[in-house]
């Protein structure tokens, strides 16, 4: 008999993308192979058929192998310059701009925002920099329901602070017990939304800045470049896209972004 390790996987593929609602078809398949095997050698299974007869008896195993897809590691100000970078160029720009056209509303998007950490650097950036009568809307979004309910909280470890300056913390974060929780911000909403980036209408909202950071590197080429084009379509004009340090935009997109900073990976709406 020959067995085919392919359709395996392909199966097993379907099986989890059914049970969890995320489609995984716009994932890199070394990524998806990468990640199973690790849950497959936790568990002792050494091919995709027998870890997919698990995971149809053991729901248990079926919330680690989605857990496993998910990665979620994320910081406040995380790699830092990209939002030095923010703060000193594209918020002035932006406020530049806004001032021209008499507004006084600013929107980012925090695609895929994890436990939140990054919308809310976002928003102390823009609060450090913007006029106190300027409001700052940011949309947050990620697939992963148990992140969005986290990051919506507000409250995190003193350790998870490490980034930001101590006059910042005392400005923006009020003791909760042994942690810290985001004290309200005047002029400041974040909205924590579910929303699945491989799959889902993108959120039209004539972004300002969309922040989409270290989620592309999980992506196949097709589905970057699905999610890249409708950024640019959720982006007003001249609006910035801001991408993680280590990915890079595939050639057919380039002609709708500008870079603004090679180094930090900002780019600019053509
Ligand atoms: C490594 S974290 C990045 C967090 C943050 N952007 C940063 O750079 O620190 C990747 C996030 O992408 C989310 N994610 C993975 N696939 C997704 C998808 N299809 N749609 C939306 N979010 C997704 C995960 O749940 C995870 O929270």
């Amino acid at each position: 008999m020959v067995v085919n390790f392919d359709e395996d996987f392909k199966f097993l593929i379907r099986k989890i993308s059914k049970s969890s609602g995320i489609v995984l078809t716009g994932y890199r398949d070394s990524y998806l192979r990468r990640r199973i095997d690790l849950r497959m050698k936790a568990v002792g299974a050494d091919n995709y058929a027998t870890y997919k007869g698990l995971l149809e008896r053991n729901q248990n195993e079926m919330k680690e192998v989605i857990n496993a897809l998910t990665v979620n590691v994320t910081e406040f100000m995380r790699d830092k310059t990209p939002f030095l970078f923010f703060r000193k160029e594209i918020l002035p720009e932006i406020m530049e701009r806004k001032n021209k056209s008499r507004s006084n509303i600013v929107r980012f998007w925090s695609a895929a925002c994890s436990y939140g950490e990054e919308p809310y650097s976002i928003g102390i950036c823009s609060r450090e920099v913007l006029p106190e009568d300027w409001s700052v809307s940011i949309y947050a979004t990620d697939i992963d329901e148990k992140c969005l309910k986290d990051a919506s909280q507000g409250i995190y470890r003193k350790e998870q602070l490490k980034n930001l300056e101590p006059s910042i913390v005392r400005k923006y974060f009020e003791p909760f017990g042994e942690s810290f929780k985001v004290r309200s911000i005047p002029k400041l909403s974040i909205r924590f939304q579910k929303h699945d980036l491989t799959s889902e209408a993108p959120i039209s909202k004539y972004f300002d800045t969309v922040f989409c950071r270290n989620v592309m590197i999980y992506f196949n080429e097709n589905q970057k470049i699905k999610m890249l084009t409708d950024f640019y379509n959720s982006l007003s004009d001249g609006g910035y896209l801001v991408i993680g340090k280590s990915e890079t935009l595939p050639a057919e997109i380039r002609e709708l972004f500008t870079p603004v900073s090679v180094k930090e990976k900002v780019f600019k709406k053509i």
